[in-house]
């Protein structure tokens, strides 16, 4: 539905030229929804400016459905008004001046042909009611609490009926609360109208509950693209792993490798550990390893487990309420595990330290 092909972004400014966007390559299926996941200033926005037609690519191609919206070596670029898009932007840039009701008619009214009035009426109300602001009508859209702001944004995104949707940081506006609860609605949403959507944000937790696939960003680049699942628990690089979340790393060299069913074994600055799968290395390899917090368990001295165990010391404990972040000091490196908030340690215990071998990833570069 939506294909980008090797797209390029060279700004020029004052202090030089600035390359924002660097062969980038996406390709997105009908009804899906794919976020486009990065720190500040990583060529997302622009990414998103270029498929609205508000940015002009230096290189590269973009289709939206079957219409080549834009060709840098055929020369051709349709205009903004003519692709088959909706858009939510981070101010919502919403009319101070009008109601409700023409806000959301404002697309409609800028369309050519004409949309008769009778039309609009209809698609305006139904645009409302999808996002639950049917009754607002009337109301100059200021008066709209900061939720309701952001659904008005959203009406006005879906009322063209435009198949592609495309949202830049849509809830970076609402209060804590109000984002987590606006996140899995406007995915309902989205989901429920059967369009498409590109979703960029640089809020980690945003992409993981809301996306099918993730795009990583990385100095306009994409670092990774997988699913959230897979992102999270195969991450390619230390900056993928550790923009989507905490993690512990460690070097380590490899002694045999995974075959038949047996798990590889990679000795580690923590320790020794197995692993299942990973990219493929060859025995003496040196490599990092990531694991995540919640994937590292503790067990008493002596308990059953002690002869695959690394020996540690707790060194600190930070109690987070539904969680207690636990440092443990393993010689010359440390681990940072999560517990469970009832789970008896204490600073100074001695304790086991285990990672099951899935949960060991081995980074590829
Ligand atoms: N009009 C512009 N002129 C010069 N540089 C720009 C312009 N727009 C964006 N940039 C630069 O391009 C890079 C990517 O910006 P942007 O796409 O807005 O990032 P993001 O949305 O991921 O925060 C940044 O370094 C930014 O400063
Ligand atoms: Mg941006």
């Amino acid at each position: 539905m939506i294909d980008i092909e090797n797209l390029h972004v060279r700004f020029d400014s004052e202090k030089g030229v600035v390359h924002a966007v660097r062969g980038v390559t996406i390709s997105v299926a009908p009804g899906e929804f794919y976020t486009l996941l990065g720190p500040s200033g990583c060529g997302k926005t622009t990414t998103l400016r270029c498929l609205a037609g508000l940015e002009t690519p230096s290189d590269g191609s973009i289709s939206i459905g079957d219409v080549v919206v834009h060709d840098t070596a055929r020369n051709i670029s349709i205009p903004t008004y003519r692709r088959d898009i909706g858009m939510v932007f981070q101010s919502y840039a919403i009319w101070p001046h009008l109601t409700v009701f023409e806000n959301v008619a404002f697309p409609l009214r800028e369309m050519k042909p004409d949309v008769k009035e009778a039309e609009i009426k209809r698609r305006v109300e139904n645009a409302l009611e999808l996002v639950q602001l049917s009754g607002y009508e009337t109301r100059p859209a200021p008066f709209l609490s900061g939720g309701q702001q952001q659904r008005l944004a959203l009406a006005r995104a879906i009322v063209r009926e435009a198949t592609v949707v495309l949202f830049d940081e849509p809830l970076s506006n609402l209060d804590a609360k109000l984002r987590a609860e606006t996140r899995l609605e406007l995915r309902r949403l989205v989901k429920r109208l059967g369009m498409t959507a590109l979703y960029v944000t640089h809020d980690q937790t945003e992409a993981l509950t809301m996306a099918d696939r993730v795009a990583v960003m990385c100095d306009g680049e994409i670092a990774q693209e997988a699913t959230p699942t897979e992102i999270y628990k195969r991450p390619v690089s230390r900056f993928v792993a550790s923009f989507i979340g905490q993690c512990n790393f460690a070097e380590g060299d490899v002694l045999s490798t995974p075959s038949a069913g047996t798990p590889g074994q990679i000795n580690t600055e923590w320790g020794p550990l197995s692993y299942n799968d990973g990219p493929d290395h060859n025995v003496g390899d040196k490599v990092t390893i990531a694991v995540r917090p919640e994937n590292v368990w503790l067990a008493q001295k002596g308990s059953d487990d002690a002869a695959t165990q690394i020996t540690g010391k707790v060194s600190e404990i930070i109690f987070l309420g539904e969680a207690l972040e636990c440092r443990v000091d393993l010689g010359s490196s440390n681990v940072i595990t999560r517990l469970h908030p009832s789970s008896e340690v204490a600073v100074g215990d001695t304790v086991g330290v285990i990672v099951k071998p899935q949960d060991v990833a081995i980074l590829a570069a």
